[in-house]
């Protein structure tokens, strides 16, 4: 599926309103059991976690575990971070500006910082793992210097001891 398909787009919609059921229901049966309804806060419940289904389902689809490696899940996860705090939250900020909406102005500015925390913690993660990986390649190649070594030593004639 490549990253211009329609189908990912759509997946990418279905996952998103599917994980956006699964938290809204979490919340509505919070809410429901506050007011002393406990069968509507367990309908809601327990419809959550069919929703929380469907989203993995979509998940799964948009990021096969075969095709990840650590490097991509951080890649991923900090250009999506990275699109909030550069692109969506500034655009929402300039429109709740426009329309006088004070709270949303706050909270927009308030998450966009936070993306950005968030992308800059994945991007040092990636950082991190690609030296790691470095040393490891490093490693290894140390351990097949040396056995090299001890294989051309082995084949090597030996020396006359009498
Ligand atoms: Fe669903
Ligand atoms: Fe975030």
């Amino acid at each position: 599926m490549n990253a211009q398909s329609k189908t990912r787009k759509n997946l990418e919609s279905a996952f998103a309103g599917e994980a956006m059921a699964f938290r809204r229901y979490l919340y509505f049966g919070e809410i429901a059991r506050e007011l002393g309804n406990e069968e509507v806060a367990q309908l809601f419940e327990k419809t959550a976690k069919d929703e929380f289904g469907h989203a993995v389902a979509h998940l799964q689809l948009l990021h096969p575990k075969n095709d990840m490696t650590v490097e991509k899940l951080l890649d991923i996860a900090a250009q999506g971070e990275l699109y909030e705090t550069n692109q969506m939250y500034p655009e929402f900020e300039r429109e709740a500006t426009e329309e006088g909406d004070a709270a949303a102005v706050a909270e927009f500015r308030e998450q966009a910082a936070e993306s950005l925390g968030h992308a800059e913690m994945f991007k040092t993660a990636a950082k991190r793992f690609k030296s790691f990986g470095k040393v490891e390649k490093h490693h290894a190649q140390g351990y097949l210097d040396a056995l090299a070594k001890v294989r051309a030593e082995q084949s090597a004639p030996r020396e006359a001891t009498v």
